[in-house]
């Protein structure tokens, strides 16, 4: 299956494709991921997002497309669920273009929906672990016990004013290109609401009745 997870910072992009990575095989293409592991390797790409990433703007778009093209030609264009990508018109018209030279068109975008107000408690109290990049969530999914606490930390970019900001570009941005999807036919929007488990039945819910009316 060919997907895309979509909605704003902190709807749940990660948490629920990391599930249908774990569960369902799909495999989870994350440029956030890839372009942190890139900043914590100091890389030369990862050099050039930093002052991106920690403004809370997005990476310039020919940056992006290099990694998310690679990393889905390394799933062999198939089972992959692409979180965080795309971002803006340019990068939709691409995939569009790259997928459709391969004749591996998407088969949906689920788009995760989630009030303003649960975006900003969900961002603020989220860690990560320094070294396996685990998410959690101090009130939902808090770290094990066993885990050493120097190793919870928070992301760079989830700062109150950063947040501010990675909505604002969201809404200017990428909110646009639901109707994008829409117009494709491939858009479904899942309420992102309620619990983890909850929101995860969801989306095999509807994933599975689209399969089923294709
Ligand atoms: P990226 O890492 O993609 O960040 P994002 O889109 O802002 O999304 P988040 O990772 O913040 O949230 P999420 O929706 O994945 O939520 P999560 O599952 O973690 O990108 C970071 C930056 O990289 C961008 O700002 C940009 O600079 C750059 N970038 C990346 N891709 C780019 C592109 N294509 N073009 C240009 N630039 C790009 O959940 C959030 C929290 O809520 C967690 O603590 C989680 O445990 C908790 N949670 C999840 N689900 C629930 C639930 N149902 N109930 C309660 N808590 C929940």
């Amino acid at each position: 299956m060919r997907l895309v997870i979509f909605g704003p910072p902190g709807a749940g992009k990660g948490t629920q494709a990391g599930l249908l990575e774990q569960r369902r095989g799909i495999t989870q293409v994350s440029t956030g991921d890839i372009l942190r592991a890139a900043m914590d390797q100091e890389t030369e790409l990862g050099r050039k997002a930093k002052s991106y990433i920690e403004a809370g703007e997005l990476v310039p778009d020919a940056l992006v497309r290099q990694l998310a093209e690679q990393a889905i030609a390394d799933e062999g264009y198939d089972d992959f669920v692409l979180d965080g990508y795309p971002r803006t018109e340019q990068q939709a018209a691409w995939l569009t273009e790259f997928l459709t030279a391969h004749d591996t068109p998407l088969n949906a975008v689920v788009s995760l929906d989630v009030p303003d107000d649960e975006l900003v408690r969900r961002l603020s109290r989220r860690r990560v672990h320094a070294d396996t990049g685990e998410t959690y969530h101090l009130d939902h999914d808090p770290p094990p016990e066993d885990v050493d606490d120097d190793l919870i930390v928070q992301r760079s970019d989830d700062k109150p004013e950063t947040i501010r900001n990675r909505l604002n570009v969201y809404r200017d941005e990428t909110a646009p290109l639901a109707s994008y999807y829409e117009d494709r036919g491939l858009l479904v929007s899942v309420d992102g609401t309620g619990g983890i488990e909850e929101v995860f039945e969801r989306i095999v819910e509807v994933l599975e009745s689209r399969a089923h009316s294709a």
